[in-house]
């Protein structure tokens, strides 16, 4: 079975519309959809936003319904500069930009205990996001995603996040998510559509396009859902 979460009602309904044999669950304040998309046995939930609850929410994917993967959805902040609204970010690697023991002589964004600043994707599980993302006409990079519970609208932020992680965008759970399954030894991907480019407009674009680009990493996840071996 593969585990999908997005943070807002936005990044996941589309997905549970699509399903069949639903079953629902309520697990820590969290709805946990389970059944059928495209032919393969998926639970899908809305998380909420940031880090802690997407974490709670994939670990008990994992522990509640023995998910062989977890793939995150949803909508992030364009840092790369050739990208624009709409377009597809599939992560190769995240890393959570605000976790912070520098003054103690780690690097930014170090994870003590996993050892490591950035969490690895499912290789496989990334092509085949990117594939059905050239295949449905939409632009779309690999890159890092980074996460941090900070919704990134300034310049400085901005610069930051590309300097020290050569991020492609922002979001506030992926990594989260890589995180604990990493812990758990369980292969994981990050898909998201760019709604604003995490600048001064953000705050504007944000609520603008975040339905529509959530809308298109949902349609991508659908075509991609079948050829998951996970
Ligand atoms: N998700 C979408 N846009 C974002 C931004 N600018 N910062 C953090 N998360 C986001």
């Amino acid at each position: 079975m593969i585990g999908i979460i997005g943070a807002m009602d936005s990044e996941v309904r589309g997905l549970k519309t699509a399903m069949s044999d639903k079953e629902i669950r309520e697990i820590a304040s969290v709805e946990f959809c389970s059944g059928t998309l495209c032919g393969k046995k998926a639970v899908v939930a809305e998380a909420g936003v940031g880090k802690v609850n997407a974490a709670v929410t994939a670990q008990i994917m994992i522990m509640e319904y023995g998910v062989t993967a977890v793939i995150n959805t949803g909508v992030a902040g364009g840092l790369e500069d050739s990208l624009r609204i709409g377009d597809i970010v599939v992560a190769d690697k995240v890393a959570e930009h605000d976790m912070d023991t520098t003054p103690l002589g780690d690097e930014p964004g170090f994870i003590t205990g996993l050892d490591r600043v950035y969490m690895e994707c499912d290789r496989e599980t990334a092509d085949i996001l990117k594939t059905c993302a050239d295949e449905a006409g939409v632009r779309a990079v690999t890159g890092t995603v980074v996460s941090g519970d900070q919704f990134i609208c300034r310049d400085d932020q901005r610069k930051r996040l590309r300097e020290v992680f050569g991020a492609a965008a922002a979001e506030m759970e992926g990594a989260a998510i890589g995180h604990v399954c990493v812990m758990n030894g369980v292969p994981f991907g990050v898909i998201r559509a760019v709604s604003d480019c995490a600048n001064d407009d953000s705050a504007v674009d944000f609520p603008a396009f975040e339905k529509e680009a959530a809308a298109r990493s949902i349609e991508i996840i659908k075509r991609a859902a079948a050829r998951l071996s996970v």
